[in-house]
């Protein structure tokens, strides 16, 4: 017994002479597992004769401890050694890949284009930095019209003829100017006007527009192209109402409501009892705005309309504030993984 032990001890030794060991855990198992060599030894114990029991046992125990020391050192050696090295560390758990998400207002703006590309209509953009002639002027604006005043619009620097458009129906203009009909587009893009900043108000936001132009392009057009968007964007139980409006680029005008769609349109808190929720505005096109561009009123109709993309993403995910969607916090984000 006391041999094996030695033997033992002595290739314990030189293991550790090496200062290294390729695999550690190869030299625990066995070594001292529970079907390792010392394990063996400890149950062979019990045959040992009772006056021999304590000077074997003693040196059993040393044996183990040793075993122990060897071991762990090695192994802080092997880890040190591992930490030193460039090799990449195949054990490692792989860093988990945070995929980004589409924002809010981009899902619901490719979800209105994409009802009216189903019709026909084209993108088109313009410039956000505008002149006054396609922001107002060519839009049939009184030249005392509230909309020019300083409150609303952003002037860059002192020329009152550059500034930031104020709605898309810019882009309107800019289209009917340089294209012949039939036009029929949808101009998604940001607007600005000079309003202090809550939850209800930003000074900037977004926008799409729409236009037909053709020979006998009626209200009727107007009318089932509005149902048609109505239902695709909030599903077929929506009923649209149209009540009259003014616009200066438009008429007749009409503002457009969907029913509640929180309350299928018996009356809620969000509809504030109505039934009906604001969503767009729109009309025929005033023959002066035809005009200005060029476009022979007499020959040609058009309709036109536009919407605020926060407004019909408040509708479909119900975001309490506006400043939500310009603050880019994560949580927020994330929250519309799922909506693509
Ligand atoms: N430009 C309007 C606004 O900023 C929205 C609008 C209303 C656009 C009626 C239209 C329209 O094309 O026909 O509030």
């Amino acid at each position: 017994m006391i041999d094996k032990i030695n033997a033992i001890r002595a290739e314990l030794a030189a293991i550790a002479s090496e200062g290294a060991a390729a695999d550690v855990e190869a030299l625990r198992i066995k070594y001292l597992s529970k079907k390792g060599a010392i394990s063996a030894l400890m149950n062979d114990f019990r045959n040992v004769p009772a006056e021999q029991k304590r000077e074997i046992g003693q040196a059993l125990n040393e044996l183990k401890n040793y075993a122990t020391d060897t071991i762990n050192a090695l192994r802080e050696a092997s880890a040190a050694g591992a930490a030193k090295s460039d090799a990449p560390d195949l054990t490692r758990t792989a860093a988990p890949l945070r995929t980004g998400t589409r924002h809010p207002l981009s899902l619901v703006r490719e979800q209105i284009i994409d009802i009216f590309r189903r019709l026909g209509f084209t993108i088109a953009e313009g410039p956000e930095i505008e002149d006054d002639w396609h922001v107002f002027e060519s839009l049939n604006f009184p030249a005392d019209h509230p909309a020019r005043d300083m409150q609303d619009t952003f002037f860059i620097g002192r020329n009152p003829d550059v500034l930031l458009r104020t709605h898309t129906s810019s882009v309107q203009t800019r289209v009917m100017t340089s294209q012949k009909p039939p036009i029929r587009i949808i101009c998604p893009g940001r607007v600005y006007r000079n309003e202090a900043i809550s939850a209800r108000a930003h000074c900037f936001f977004h926008q799409v527009e729409a236009l037909y132009v053709d020979r006998n392009v009626t209200f009727a057009d107007l009318r089932q192209t509005l149902l048609y968007f109505a239902r695709e964007m909030f599903g077929p139980q929506t009923e649209i109402r149209l009540r009259p409006s003014y616009f200066p680029f438009t008429e007749p005008s009409a503002e457009m409501d969907i029913s509640c769609n929180l309350c299928g349109g018996k009356g809620c808190s969000f509809c504030k009892g109505t039934g009906w929720v604001e969503i767009l505005g729109c009309g025929m096109v005033d023959p002066n705005v035809l005009e200005s561009c060029g476009i022979n009123s007499k020959e040609y109709t058009g309709f036109a309309l536009g919407m605020g993309i926060e407004r019909i993403t408040n509708l479909k995910y119900q975001v309490k504030d506006l400043r939500m969607f310009s603050e880019n916090d994560v949580r927020f984000l994330e929250e519309f993984t799922s909506a693509h």
